[in-house]
């Protein structure tokens, strides 16, 4: 039987604070989290971190294919979510205009920002190959998964 999306994340969540535990280094853990992230969701081509340095974000621990380094904050899908400090989900690439293309199979995307004592320190930045990849329960969960990653680092 496959598990409902809430128990996955659930799940998720759990196997995040047991890879967290022990360890503080932030690029060890985000590269962490984003293989258990990548490996543990299907249908992803892309999953990774972009940290925020200045009015840029810049790229961080990633799983897949080599990805923009830089973008400006309120730019693309990801600079969008750090500039409004709100989750951005595009079931469909094509209908996000300014819509940053890494890699050319990805076709919907989620993007959660870190907010760090009110401010956005970057972003968790998922792609799929399939349009409408993600609905609600993935933003739910991965906000829940950002928040760990946040929380563990303050
Ligand atoms: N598509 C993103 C750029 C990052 S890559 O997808 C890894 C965007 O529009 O911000």
């Amino acid at each position: 039987m496959t598990v409902s999306k809430p128990q996955l994340y659930r799940e998720l969540a759990e196997q995040l604070t047991a890879l967290l535990a022990n360890e503080a280094n932030r690029v060890a853990n985000a590269a962490n989290a984003v293989a258990l992230i990548y490996h543990g969701l299907a249908d992803l081509n892309w999953a990774g971190f972009y940290f925020r340095d200045g009015a840029e974000l810049v790229l961080g621990p990633f799983q897949g294919k080599p990805a923009c380094v830089r973008i400006p904050v309120g730019k693309g899908v990801c600079g969008t979510a750090a500039a409004r400090a709100e989750p951005v989900l595009v079931p469909d690439i094509h209908d996000f205009p300014g819509h940053i293309a890494c890699d050319p199979d990805s076709r919907s995307e989620l993007v959660v920002p870190l907010i760090e004592a009110g401010a956005v320190s970057g972003v968790l930045d998922l792609d799929s190959p399939r349009p409408g990849r993600f609905d609600e329960e993935d933003r739910i969960g991965c906000q829940r998964l950002t928040e760990l990653f946040v929380n563990h680092h303050r």
